[in-house]
């Protein structure tokens, strides 16, 4: 079989999306595909060309809202494996393909002993996903242990190599959401080590493990109480469908949290090199959004930066309700929430 006819094999059509996005929204793709190699993801890339179509790379599904169907092609990465490379007494560098299910990647490498990544367990998604976001958790974010990340520059169609610095990495942020398209994530590398220090300053997690001296802790212990965590505050995706925090703590200047302060005074925030990190959930908490529903989406009851599918809601209803949020929000505090998922289709 010729490649052109391997991949025409491969190329389904009107796919519904509804069990490959976690939010659970149903939306149609006209034409999709799985690639698991880089000729394949070529292929598609150069057949969307050729026959005039838009393309929609998909990871895990977990961080996008569906706004309706998507007319062109979906590209969902499965790109498999995972291998150590540069081992010695200190550490090693773990090297994920893009396909790989994030919380089984770190398991596998707390339960190898190697740390860095333990407190990200449980982040729904790829691991060719977690650097577009820089995902971050419980006092660590991906940046810290991100070493490089190998994609497809569609641009020139060449495969690069980018290094940390390159990724541009910020709170929840990087070159790949700056500049949508362009990069297609095949595989990425973390240097985890043998010896740092575990994180365990996040408040949550502090106050889990209580008396635990931190050495009878390693990295799996870690992991687990993490995971414990998580299952308290924050919706299965599997059960209740949701995308995790809907919006990003918004970074506000000292004067105006201290404004905020005066007004009121149990607002929550987190200072960070003279500008202020608000808690959206707080935020959104007062507005009296928390536990709120309707018929079809809401709000989870345990943390209020979560949107919930309840039953049938479509992408729309999810936009309308973080709309009336947003509003409610700068109404009350004079504070704008900027969505964390991307919104495609439609
Ligand atoms: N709070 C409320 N009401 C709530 C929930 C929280 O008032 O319903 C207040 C509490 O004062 C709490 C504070 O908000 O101390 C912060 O809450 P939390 O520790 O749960 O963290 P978060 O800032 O809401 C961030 C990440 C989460 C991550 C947690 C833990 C963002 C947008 N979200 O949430 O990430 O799990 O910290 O590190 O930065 C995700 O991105 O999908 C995600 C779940």
């Amino acid at each position: 079989m010729s490649p052109q006819a391997a991949l025409q094999a491969k190329l389904k059509e009107r796919v519904e999306l509804s069990a490959l996005n976690t939010l659970g929204v149903s939306a149609t793709a006209r034409f999709y595909i799985d690639v698991t190699n880089l000729d394949d993801l070529r292929g598609a890339l150069a057949w969307a060309q050729v026959n005039g179509h838009k393309t929609l790379v998909l990871g895990g599904g977990s961080n996008l809202v569906f706004a309706g169907d998507f007319a062109g092609l979906v590209i969902r990465i499965q790109m498999a494996g995972r291998y150590w490379e540069q081992a010695d007494e200190t550490g090693a560098t773990l090297v994920l393909g893009a396909g790989e299910n994030w919380h089984h990647a770190v398991l596998y490498a707390a339960s190898t002993g190697y740390r860095g990544i333990e407190n990200l367990a449980l982040i729904p998604g790829t691991a060719g996903a977690a650097p577009v976001q820089n995902i971050g958790a419980y006092g660590v974010e991906l940046c810290d242990t991100l070493v490089s990340v190998t994609a497809l520059d569609r641009e020139t169609n060449e495969r690069v190599c980018l290094d940390n610095a390159a990724c541009g990495f910020t709170y929840r942020d990087s070159l790949f959401k700056r500049s949508p398209g362009r990069y297609i994530i095949t595989a990425i590398r973390l240097r985890l080590s043998r010896k740092k220090p575990l994180q365990l300053g996040y408040r949550d997690l502090e106050e889990y493990l209580g008396e635990t001296l931190s050495q009878e802790l390693d990295p799996l212990k870690v992991a687990e109480a993490v995971m414990a965590i998580r299952r308290r505050k924050l919706p299965d995706p599997d059960i209740i469908p949701n995308v995790g925090s809907f919006f990003k703590n918004p970074v506000v200047a000292a004067e105006q949290f201290h404004e905020l302060q005066s007004a009121h005074p149990s607002v929550v925030g987190y200072p960070q090199n003279g500008t202020v990190k608000l808690a959206a959930a707080w935020l959104i908490d007062q507005s009296g959004w928390k536990g709120y529903r309707n018929a079809r989406v809401g709000v989870h009851n345990r943390q209020a930066l979560v949107l919930i599918n309840h039953s049938g809601g479509t992408g729309r209803d999810v936009l309308e309700l973080a709309s009336d949020i947003r509003q409610s929000v700068q109404k009350r505090f004079g504070v704008e929430l900027e969505m964390e998922p991307g919104i495609v289709g439609g």
